[in-house]
């Protein structure tokens, strides 16, 4: 039996996380920690346990772990790149903050504990193509600031502490249930709500920016792979390289028109989430997850156009092909 907390249940990844994990351990607990002024309903926090946990707040994280017996902590909280940038102080304090305070309660109360790193971890002298698992890491954004601490910070308490943490380095990730954060590769998100609500899509990229990204389902079961490994096939823990595919606005752009014809997409671009794109990888190098957990991705970007389009269609209320 599982008792799981997931810190930032109702964002992007936590929603459909939340989700999954009652699935796949339906005799635990998993509790969903939100925090108030977000969203207060929804399924993560309808369909099984809800506790208030502001991951700045230490107490709160040790009651709702003493209150469930907790034993796995998965970390979602966060403020994505683009809004980290406008703030970031509060980057700081959720992403670093934070996460000292989670992994102080994981090493007093033996919780094992995931907390996703990202593609945002690297920088500008990162080699760009095939980015190794190891290698340079000096992000210009206090995103990428934080998720470099927070990968040392993870690393620093299961040598020391013994607490277990793992953890992935996400790509972009591409939903449909929950819109993304604030992020710098949610453009490839908007462009398939754009493609079936029939408008023009506004690409904030310019054409040749090249990020890793990755369809939902694929990042779920990442997030449960890696937890569920065998700790005596690990050389690394945080956080692995995982890829599923590498795209520039064309690609994709193309690729919905296959599916969506006609559809139309201008160039407006956002200063500000390009200096960001410039600044991170082309494309990551994952053999290093794939021979120590056996990671391997099921979707490409066709298989994830034509199931995005499907089920945005549904949401939508668009008459489906
Ligand atoms: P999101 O912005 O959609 O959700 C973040 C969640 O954190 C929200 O539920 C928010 O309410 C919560 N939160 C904010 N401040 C908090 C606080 N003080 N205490 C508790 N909760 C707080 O983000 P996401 O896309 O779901 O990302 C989850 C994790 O995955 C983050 O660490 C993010 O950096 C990482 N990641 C995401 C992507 C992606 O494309 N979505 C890619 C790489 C890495
Ligand atoms: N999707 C995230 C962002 O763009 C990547 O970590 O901020």
């Amino acid at each position: 039996m599982k008792n799981i907390l997931i810190i930032g249940a109702t964002g992007q990844i936590g929603s459909e996380l939340t989700l999954k994990l009652r699935e796949h351990y339906p005799h635990g607990n998993v509790v969903a920690g939100y925090i108030c002024g977000a969203n207060h309903f929804g399924p993560p926090l309808d369909s099984g346990p809800a506790e208030e946990v502001d991951i700045t707040n230490a107490q709160q994280i040790a009651d709702a772990v003493d209150k469930y017996k907790i034993d796995t902590i998965y970390n979602l909280a966060a403020i994505l790149s683009a809004v980290a940038e406008t703030n970031p102080q509060l980057a700081w304090n959720v992403g670093v903050g934070g996460l000292y305070n989670t992994l102080e309660v994981a090493r007093e109360k033996g919780c094992a504990v995931f907390t996703p790193s990202s593609i945002g971890s690297f920088g500008p002298s990162t080699p760009a193509d095939g980015t190794p698992q190891d290698t340079i890491q000096r992000p210009e954004t206090i995103y990428g600031v934080t998720k470099v601490t927070g990968e040392l910070l993870s690393d620093y308490y299961a040598r020391r502490y013994g607490v277990d943490t793992r953890s992935v380095r996400f790509p972009g990730l591409i939903s449909y249930k929950t819109l993304p954060g604030g992020g710098t590769t949610d453009y490839a998100v908007d462009i398939y709500y754009s493609a079936v609500r029939g408008e023009t899509f506004k690409c904030p990229l310019k054409p040749g920016t090249f990020m890793d990204m990755m369809y939902m389902p694929d990042a779920l079961r990442a997030a449960i792979e890696i937890m569920e490994a065998d700790p005596s096939r690990l050389v690394h823990r945080n956080s692995f390289n995982i890829a599923a595919m590498s795209f520039d606005p064309e690609i994709i752009y193309k690729k919905i028109c296959e599916y969506v014809p006609g559809f139309k997409m201008e160039y407006e671009l956002d200063p500000l989430r390009q200096k960001i794109a410039d600044s991170w990888p082309n494309s990551l190098d994952d053999t290093c997850a794939r021979e120590e957990w056996g990671w391997k991705p099921e979707f490409d970007l066709d298989a994830m156009t034509r199931d995005m389009l499907h089920h945005l269609r549904k949401k939508l209320g668009v008459a489906n092909d």
